[in-house]
């Protein structure tokens, strides 16, 4: 899985430096970000007003349509580098949590919000509601009422290294590629520890130095909640042993009706070797149960209906749980007293007022009375 979400992040992440670097510049004027460092090639910088990436919402290119030139090779390079969960591509390098801290409340909580925990549309960094001893996100809910868990940076994803790769390429958002190395370990170090991550049994607090031969070390607590496992020789099998159980997966909500649960429709696309095994589009799945509460034949009814008057003898009706009262009233028979409860007697309305009872009903529900009151 790593290596699909790695592409994404990949793919999401050259969309953003294009833009960055095709956008406004149509000269090669030389601009520096506010840090001082040097734009290369003399790239676009994007303003930030009020908090937000003013492309987003200023058009700076009033009178013409215009996407900006080319990006030249020098960009192209800057921009190719990976960073992988081997440690290719990770720089040497050093940076502790408390540089980060001022770093990121410098130039990133104004969109990730205080301690990465997001806001304003932008992504949040740290593990959101995700909890301890939650070691996967498949079926994603402990209970029916739960939330699922965010999938957020400490609670998704599998590698750490996709975070030092991003922040290094794409952020700060209005100014990409102007981090040194050292800072970006910095950073990662602090959302590390908005994540409270340990690396190698140890805690990522407030006194920690990041470095490569640890960061090396990070096991993130979701690597293995991915499924199915598509790394490896069984990789192909895993996916198709996956998609056949259609209990495994599904569109993020409960399913309440119309739901499919025969077996997934089978595509015949022919390709990638997995491409014939389609997803169902609604299918069941594995959740708990809900909460049931346990109720006595007879006793919604009683509750609904005949509560009102029959919880007391305040109106003279016979209070349940009044044994001697219903040992007397017993003493007609139960045919008689269902024929009273039925048809009425003094102040006991007609079925109780109810009109909707049928006689079974009635039965049963008086049956239930007579036992909640032995
Ligand atoms: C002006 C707003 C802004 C600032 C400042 C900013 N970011 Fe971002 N950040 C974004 C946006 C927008 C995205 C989503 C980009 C996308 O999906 O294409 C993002 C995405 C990210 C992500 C990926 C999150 C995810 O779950 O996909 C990380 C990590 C990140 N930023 C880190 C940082 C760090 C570290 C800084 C400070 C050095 C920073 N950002 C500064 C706007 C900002
Ligand atoms: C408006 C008040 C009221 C409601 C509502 C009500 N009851 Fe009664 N019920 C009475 C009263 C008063 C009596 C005593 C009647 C009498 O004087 O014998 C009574 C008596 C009874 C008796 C004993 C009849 C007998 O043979 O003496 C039964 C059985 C009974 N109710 C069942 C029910 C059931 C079942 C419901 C709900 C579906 C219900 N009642 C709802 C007021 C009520």
């Amino acid at each position: 899985m790593f290596k699909s979400y790695h592409k994404i992040l990949i793919s999401a992440t050259l969309a953003l430096a294009v833009t960055t670097v095709a956008s406004l510049a149509g000269n090669n004027e030389s601009r520096t970000y506010p840090n001082g460092k040097k734009v290369i090639d003399g790239g676009s910088t994007y303003p930030v007003v009020d908090g937000k990436t003013a492309s987003y919402f200023v058009n700076t290119q009033k009178n013409e349509i215009k996407f900006g030139r080319e990006a030249t090779e020098n960009e192209i390079k800057a921009w190719d580098i990976d960073v992988m969960p081997d440690g290719t591509g990770l720089p040497e390098g050093s940076g502790n949590v408390e540089d980060g801290d001022e770093l990121y409340e410098n130039q990133c909580g104004s969109c990730h919000g205080d301690f990465g925990a997001g806001g304003g549309g932008y992504p949040a960094l740290q593990k959101g509601n995700a909890y301890e001893g939650q070691k996967s996100l498949t079926n994603q809910r402990m209970g029916p009422d739960d939330d699922g868990p965010t999938r957020n940076f400490g609670s998704y994803w599998p590698e750490a290294s996709t975070l030092w790769w991003y922040i290094k390429t794409g952020m700060p958002h209005p100014a990409p590629m102007s981090l040194t190395d050292n800072e970006t370990y910095a950073l990662v170090a602090y959302i590390l520890s908005v994540n409270e991550i340990e690396i190698d049994g140890v805690l990522v607090d407030d006194e920690y130095e990041l470095d490569r031969e640890k960061f090396l070390k990070i096991k993130m607590p979701n690597k293995d909640g991915f499924e199915p496992n598509i790394d490896g020789p069984t990789g192909i099998e895993d996916v198709r042993v996956y998609f056949n159980d259609f209990s495994n997966y599904g569109n993020g909500t409960r399913c309440m009706k119309d739901c499919f649960e025969g077996e997934p429709v089978l595509l015949g696309i022919s390709g990638a070797g997995i491409s014939d095994y389609q997803p169902a589009i609604s299918i069941k799945k594995h959740l708990p149960k809900e909460k049931e509460v346990e109720s006595l034949p007879g006793q919604k009814t009683y509750e609904a209906t005949c509560s009102i008057c029959h919880a007391t003898s305040d109106m003279g009706a016979p209070a349940v749980g009044d044994r001697k009262a219903w040992i007397s009233i017993l003493n007609k028979g139960i045919d008689k007293v269902y024929v009273n409860g039925i048809d009425g007697i003094n102040g006991m309305p007609p079925k109780g007022g109810n009109m909707s009872l049928t006689e079974a009903e009635m039965k049963e529900v008086i049956d239930y009375m007579v036992n909640a009151s032995k």
